[in-house]
């Protein structure tokens, strides 16, 4: 595109994080609206990527990718990305447009069917999204789901692999797996421990773990206990069941999102396939910590284990300088975490904290 004489014009800002924000825009010649990510230009080696992933996916249950620029606005070089504009907001604006208790078990059916076609597809060609929560759900005009922002998104090695060599971790603190907690891996698996929290996040209009107490305690309780994040008890029986095949710590024995989209809970059929196991027994990370209500959750002993990265550091890295976790469904609170050993930009300082947009 010609950088120096853009052909659209900015408009309300939709969302703001502290290295992008997401505005409206009209294009000068259609008057056609369309959505814009910008960063400055000296920060924008994320926006790239995330343009790189745009440019490979073509789904309907994906937000559509419609060209780049760079542009100077205020003395200032913008990178920007075009995007196609979903009316509807994100799940987490209709949470809070419709309070709690969340949204109707209909429409979470009909949404999550839209999230796990979106994740099928991304599946199919290798690509984890890594940040799956309300807020990066949006509806479209006809009241379907596209994904959206594929800021943290990463290529993994075959199906259910983790590409190692990105040495890369990311997402949302109450949306993390397990095995992304202590940084084991983050593949294909960890996309649908997400999904599981967003139905939790739908149902409840809450964050999955907000009963719990700080965020450096749920990120202990996520990574280094056997508990799992609180069923609602308002959810129908296919729902539960199909929370079950999400929400398994174990990222092998998580259903897949082919096999999902046959779970009852959101099949179109109602055809159920059920190829995998009951919960795994627990792991030896798992016997190193007491599942007991009653212990005293801030002091966890983590010296006995070994991973690439100390778990202590982890958890205080993806808890963003302790804070908390807020009970009100506003997640706020919740910082995407982004750490990629292999960014230059991060030579010196590898683990990076960016709010949502
Ligand atoms: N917020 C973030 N991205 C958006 C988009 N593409 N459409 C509408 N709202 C958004």
């Amino acid at each position: 595109m010609d950088s120096s004489a853009p052909k659209w014009t900015r408009g309300t800002i939709l969302g703001a994080g502290t290295t992008a924000t997401v505005s409206m825009a009209t294009d000068s010649d259609t008057g056609r609206t369309f959505a814009v990510k910008s960063s400055p230009l000296s920060e924008s080696s994320w926006l790239q990527k995330e343009r790189e992933f745009h440019s490979n996916i073509s789904s309907p249950h994906v937000i559509s990718y419609l060209g780049y620029d760079v542009t100077s606005e205020n003395g200032r070089s913008l990178y920007n990305i075009f995007l196609e504009y979903a009316d509807g907001g994100s799940i987490s604006d209709k949470i809070q447009r419709e309070g709690t208790p969340g949204l109707d078990e209909s429409d979470i059916r009909c949404y999550t069917r839209g999230i796990l076609k979106a994740l099928s597809y991304m599946h199919s060609i290798g690509i984890a999204h890594c940040d799956i929560k309300g807020k990066n759900i949006l509806i479209g005009s006809d009241g379907l789901t596209k994904i959206a922002d594929l800021g943290c998104a990463k290529r993994v090695v075959g199906v259910g692999g983790d590409d190692k060599s990105s040495s890369s971790i990311g997402g949302t603190p109450a949306f993390m797996a397990p095995e992304v907690v202590r940084g084991e891996s983050q593949g294909l698996e960890a996309d649908i421990w997400a999904v599981g929290c967003s139905v939790i996040e739908m149902v409840t209009g809450k964050l999955p773990w907000s009963e719990m107490d700080g965020l450096f305690t749920t990120m202990n309780r996520i990574g280094f206990s056997d508990n799992l994040p609180k069923f609602p008890n308002s959810i129908s029986e296919e729902g539960r069941d199909f929370l079950e095949k999400c929400l398994r710590r174990n990222p092998e024995k998580r259903w897949t999102s082919k096999e999902l989209l046959q779970h009852p809970f959101v099949s179109e059929t109602g055809v159920v396939i059920d190829s995998h196991y009951r919960r795994s027994p627990k792991s030896v990370l798992d016997l190193w910590f007491s599942d007991d209500e009653d212990e005293d959750e801030d002091v966890v002993d983590m010296n006995c284990i070994t991973t690439t990265c100390d778990p202590v550091d982890r958890i205080h890295i993806l808890s963003g300088g302790c804070r908390g976790i807020s009970n009100d469904g506003d997640d706020e609170e919740w910082i995407p975490v982004r750490s990629r050993k292999d960014d230059d930009r991060q030579s010196s300082d590898n683990h990076r904290l960016i709010t949502t947009v």
